[in-house]
């Protein structure tokens, strides 16, 4: 488990830019964290990551949102609306995973069991200094190999907190 801290908005942006740069085909990552922790910063420093042009935003109503313009498929889905695995499996969430796409799951609680077991699990949580600041502590769980993450993180080292 490895695990981060970021000061500054900026910070987590950059910190999915550079896990978007190193990521391989097939990734999949189950990003937790409450309303405000930094989830959609995170993923479209992700997507910055990759390459995709477009701007990316809350998939909130949408569910999935497919990106194809940056190095890899950009799969960003935001699972907060759906009640249980079963209206996942109804709404063909599972074909998105083809092997190829980045696939980021933003509230992946609900289908955690269904999703990829070769994947990281990502909890952003909020924190306050004793003098109120904010900050926000990033944990990586890894399951499976994942060699590339050793190389992104040895390469952010001077960039992150
Ligand atoms: N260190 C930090 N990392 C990420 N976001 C931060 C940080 N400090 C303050 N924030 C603020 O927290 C909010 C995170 O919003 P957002 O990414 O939309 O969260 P989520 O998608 O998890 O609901 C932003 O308003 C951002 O400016
Ligand atoms: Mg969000």
């Amino acid at each position: 488990m490895w695990r981060f801290c970021t000061y500054k908005p900026e910070e987590t942006h950059r910190f999915g830019r550079i896990l978007g740069q190193f990521a391989p085909a097939g990734l999949c990552i189950a990003l937790t964290g409450e309303l405000g922790a930094g989830k959609t910063l995170f993923s479209q420093g992700m997507a910055e990551g990759l390459e995709v042009e477009e701007q990316v935003t809350s998939p909130t109503f949408t569910i999935a949102d497919q990106y194809f313009s940056g190095r890899l498929p950009f799969v960003h889905m935001d699972l907060y609306r759906l009640a249980d695995a079963d209206e996942a499996w109804e709404r063909g969430i599972y074909e998105y995973f083809d092997g190829e796409a980045v696939v980021l799951v933003e509230w992946p609680q609900i289908m955690l069991d269904d999703l990829p077991e070769d994947r990281l699990d990502i909890d952003i949580k909020r924190r306050l200094d004793d003098d109120g600041a904010e900050w926000r502590e990033i944990e990586i769980t890894v399951h499976g190999e994942h060699k590339w993450l050793e190389e992104a993180l040895a390469y952010g080292e001077n960039l992150i907190s």
